[in-house]
This record gives C-alpha cells, structure tokens and sequence, in this order.
C-alpha cells in the first residue's frame, strides 16, 4: 500500500486545499481505511471506532496485542452521550474545564461502540483534543475516531509527521503532517467507570488540576516505581515508549550531582568497550565530553523537555547506542508524566 503524505499548515485550515485533504481523509475512514493525524499530545493513528474492522486494521497496522483498548476521539462534547449512557456528571464538569485538551475520561460504553475498539471491555475511553486540525478531521470522519498513537508497538510515540512515516509508511492509507505535536506525551487518562476516579495515566493535565473539579481524584497505585499490583490500563504494563538500547535513570539531590554520576557511568561504559547515550539539557550539555550526547529541552521549562523526549529516544536508536544514561527531572507539572514514561523507557531501572 502506498502511504499518501499530505501537510496542512495551521494558517491553511480553511482553505480549499485543506478541504480537499480532510474530504480525502473521511473517504478513507469510512471505507474503514487509516489515517495518521496530528493531536497536541502525539500523533494519532486513526480509524472509524465504531467499525470493528477498522479497528482491526489499527492493531494489525501497529503489532499492537489486541486486549489494549483504543481511545475515542470525538470533536464534539455531545457525542459523548452517543457512546455511553452513563456519563456522569462530573464528566461534563472536567469537560467544561478540560476539553478541547489533552484529557481522556474513561466512561461505560453502549452497545454502539464495538468490542474490537475497546479491547473486549465495556467500559470506552473518549477525548475531544484540542489540535484544530485533529478536531477537522474526526468531524469530516464521522464523528468517532479510534487512534491510539501512531508508532509501531514498542517503539516511543511519534511527535512529527516523519516519526509515524518511519513507522508506520506502507501500512496506512493518509499521514496528515501538521507540524511538531506541542506536548510530545500522551493525555492524562482519568478512569471515572468506578465510585473513585482513578489517574491511569499521568499526563499534561496534573492530579493537582484534576482535584479542582474533582477532589476525590486518586492515582493508581499500580504507577508508582515500587507497585506491587499491575497498572490498570493495559497499555501501561508494556514497556514501551522504549529505546532499543538499555536506559537507566540516574537519580540524586542536584543536578550537578546527578551530572558527575553519569560522567563516571559514561566513562565506565566507554572503557567497557559501549557506545553510550547520554541525555542532557542545554544547561548540562557541555559538562559531557565523553559519550553520544543529545538534548531533550532547557530545565527552565519542564514542557520542553516532555516536548523532547520520544525525538530524543528515536535519535538514539538511529544512532545505535548500546546504553543510554538520563538524569531525573523534577515532577512538578508536567514532570510527574514525563517521569512516568522515562521510567518505563528505562523498565523501571533507577540509580541513586
Ligand atoms: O494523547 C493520547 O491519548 C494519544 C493521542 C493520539 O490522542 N493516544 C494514545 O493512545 O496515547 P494509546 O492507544 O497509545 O494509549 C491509550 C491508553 C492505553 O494505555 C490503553 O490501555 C488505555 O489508554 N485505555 C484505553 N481504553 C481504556 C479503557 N476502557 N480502560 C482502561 N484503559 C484504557
Ligand atoms: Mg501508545
């Protein structure tokens, strides 16, 4: 199959070139085809969610183990009520505070949404991003957009059009390429099926926004570092978002600290006869002269350092390093997500 890459501008939204290209898209959708297409967090590989086959097509397309249900896109609040009839009403409350954004809320399906797209659960994952060509595209689709993201199972999620074409080119109908995606981590999944709502994913949108609407919120215990049960999501007990080579979290008081642990690391490494990764900021970098050192972002703003990450891991692998080393940040924001999925880059492996 041959990959068509179309790009649309932000500016172009509405032009008729744009037009021709969603008009283009919705036929493959609803001929139960796939289109990969930007969101604020990472890109999407999407499929109509209420067609079982389409969805699929998504795992077949990923090599992704079919029990790990897909999320729903919709670009509408109201269509929420099409999929579920037991949305309650603490849904429409983070809604109003959260969508169009980088939020997933976890509902009971109805019998519309088929079993394929939510992994044989029945309960289904909705998010009404806020990426207005995203939001375009699932109106001109149908309405329902299954896409979970659009990276080969196991490797980091893509931030750019040219990751899901490394990925993914010849197994998918349409990229959409609308620039870098601006967070470059998956939404924050809520899970609100249950009496207490349950963080299973940590992401942009932080428990501590979280509790201001809903202050029960907890996080499941099932992500912390010393878990004794299995996350609840099932897509959170793979590791992926993982580089091929072996990653360990280096972690300490200070950044300095941290910074002279991972020079001996490297060192030791080296004369070990490995090529070794190191992940660095633009406050750290030139403190490395030994080892293969790529930038993720600026300590001063955590966001891009999130923004970094998967470019980061997909650098190394083109590169083939056979050991990356990475400080650990700090886990206000944005940072209690970043955290999580460097952790499960590095599987679970941290050092004082
Ligand atoms: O930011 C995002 O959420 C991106 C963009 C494309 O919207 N999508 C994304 O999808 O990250 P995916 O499939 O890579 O991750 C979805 C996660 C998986 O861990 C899956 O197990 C979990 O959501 N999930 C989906 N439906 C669920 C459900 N009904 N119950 C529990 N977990 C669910
Ligand atoms: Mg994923």
């Amino acid at each position: 199959m041959e990959t068509k890459i179309f790009c649309i501008e932000e500016a172009q939204l509405n032009s008729t070139q744009a037009d021709e290209i969603f008009t283009m898209a919705g036929q493959i959708i609803e001929n139960g085809g796939l289109v990969a297409f930007p969101t604020e967090t990472v890109y999407g590989l999407g499929g109509d969610a209420l067609n079982p086959d389409a969805s699929k097509a998504i795992y077949a397309a990923k090599g992704r183990p079919s029990d790990n249900p897909l999320i729903v896109h919709i670009a509408e609040f109201e269509k929420i009520y099409e999929i579920s009839d037991d949305v309650p009403e603490v849904a429409r409350l983070l809604a109003d505070r959260f969508w169009p954004g980088p939020l997933t809320m976890i509902v009971r399906k109805n019998e519309s949404v088929p079993f394929a797209t939510t992994g044989g659960l029945d309960t289904v994952a909705v998010r009404l991003p806020s990426d207005p060509i995203a939001r375009e595209f699932i109106k001109k689709s149908g309405g329902f957009i299954a896409a979970p993201s659009a990276n080969t199972s196991g490797r980091p999620s893509p931030t750019t059009a040219a990751h899901v074409a490394e990925d993914l080119s010849g197994r998918i109908d349409m990229i959409i390429d609308g620039g870098r995606a601006c967070i470059g981590l998956e939404s924050t999944i809520v899970d609100l099926s249950e009496e207490v709502p349950v963080i299973l994913r940590p992401g942009y949108v932080t428990i501590e926004m979280l509790r201001e609407i809903c202050p029960d919120v907890v996080m499941d215990k099932g992500l912390a570092l010393d878990a004794t049960q299995a996350p609840k999501a099932p897509g959170m007990k793979y590791r992926h978002y993982a580089p091929k080579a072996d990653m360990t979290l280096v972690r300490g008081e200070t950044m300095p600290e941290i910074t002279a642990k991972i020079k001996t690391l490297v060192e030791n490494g080296i004369s070990g006869g490995y090529r070794v990764g190191v992940i660095a900021t633009e406050e750290t970098a030139d403190k490395f002269d030994l080892g293969e050192v790529l930038v993720m972002g600026t300590l001063g703003d955590e966001n891009t350092l999130a923004a970094g990450l998967y470019d980061v891991l997909r650098r190394f692998d083109d590169i083939d390093v056979d050991m990356i080393y990475a400080p650990c940040f700090s886990k206000s924001g944005i940072g209690e997500a970043l955290y999580n999925r460097m952790l499960k880059a590095a599987g679970r492996k941290v050092i004082e």
